[in-house]
């Protein structure tokens, strides 16, 4: 169901400034990955460019076939429909409740019928734990679902791609978690591509099956997660981390002269790797790969207390008895 996106040497400035330059690589179909950076970097301009709202200097990005920086009009259009986008407030319309709100992707990009309409609206809000809440205006809900309505709406065209731009970002961590969990959900469900842009260090050490991080003008590093959260990389083991000392600082990079009085860089062991967040029924996604599977084949050693969940199990040397007859087919 999900495609894949090809970026190849992509770069984007806006004047004399660059934004990101040499940004190259593959998003795999139906997995998650996640994209970090400091505030900034240009996570934003990068989604951006991908559903052809900014077009890159130069470069290119393979969505299912088309080039989109080079589209025509009329099939960039063509091409926006396989993208559900969810913006940072759900930006839904303040006058129109819920339901209204969900179903306008629907009544704007198809000739449905509005019986046919309100099945599927009224499916996606089952699916992100709305039901009940159609009549309701975006003013009196919670943040925490305007931003599930928001990804209902970013559903409702059945998207091969779903982008969102700090989904986390203003939710409380038990909020998040929910969040968090419902990408999983509907990851397993509709075996789409996603691509979530946030900053929460906790949502990105759980959530995604591969982790991106843009500093300094590049993409510094993309990969799945066992190898990004066991990089010794300065910048990637600082940011996964979160980390003080390191090469990123209050403003968006450190000067050479504040880092010499660091001393030299020591080597810190990366964090333990949290076992992945699993879908709410158990299942194991297509995407989701055998815990430790990355670490063994490249001979790396996980660091200490990794695979360990809150009741205790290590999902290395369990991890057949946790899924046994789990597996969610391709
Ligand atoms: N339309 C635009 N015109 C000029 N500069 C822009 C535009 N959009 C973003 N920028 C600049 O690009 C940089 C990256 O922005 P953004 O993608 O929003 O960062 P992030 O999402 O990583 O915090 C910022 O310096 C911002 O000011
Ligand atoms: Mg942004």
């Amino acid at each position: 169901m999900g495609v894949e996106i090809h970026v190849e040497g992509l770069r984007k400035s806006f004047g004399r400034q660059v934004i990101w330059e040499d940004v190259s690589f593959t998003i795999p179909a139906g997995e998650i990955s996640a994209l970090l950076g400091p505030s900034g970097t240009g996570k934003s301009v990068f989604l951006k460019n991908l559903v052809g709202l900014l077009r890159p200097d130069r470069g290119h990005i393979y969505v299912g076939g088309g080039d989109v920086p080079r589209l025509r009009e009329s099939d960039l259009y063509e091409m926006r429909r396989k993208f559900g986008v969810l913006f940072q407030d759900g930006a839904l319309f303040g006058s129109m409740n819920v339901y209204d709100n969900i179903a306008f992707p629907l009544r704007e990009h198809t000739r449905k019928g509005e019986s046919e309409i309100r099945r599927i609206v009224l499916e996606k809000m089952e699916m992100v734990g709305l039901t009940g809440a159609e009549e309701k205006l975006p003013g009196e809900i919670s943040g925490g679902m305007k931003k599930r309505a928001g990804l209902a709406r970013a559903l409702v065209l059945d998207p091969e791609v779903i982008l969102a731009d700090e989904p986390d970002s203003g939710l409380d961590p038990v909020r998040t978690s929910y969040l968090n969990q419902l990408f999983v959900d509907v990851n397993a469900e509709l075996g789409a591509t996603f691509l979530i842009v946030t900053h929460d260090i906790g949502t990105a050490r759980v959530l995604p099956d591969n982790l991106g991080l843009l500093f300094r003008r590049s993409l510094v590093m993309f990969g799945p997660r066992e190898m990004v959260l066991s990089s010794t990389h300065p910048a990637v083991s600082q940011f996964f981390n979160a980390r003080r000392q390191g090469p990123i600082g209050m403003a968006e990079e450190k000067d050479l002269a504040e880092m010499e009085n660091e001393g030299p860089p020591v080597t810190t062991m990366p964090a333990p790797i949290p076992p992945q967040l699993m879908p709410s029924d158990g299942s194991v996604r297509p995407a989701m790969r055998r815990p430790g599977e990355w670490l063994r084949a490249h001979r790396v050693k996980p660091p200490p207390g990794s695979f360990i969940d809150d009741q205790g199990r290590n999902w290395l040397t369990e991890w057949d008895s946790l899924t046994a007859g789990r597996q969610r087919p391709r």
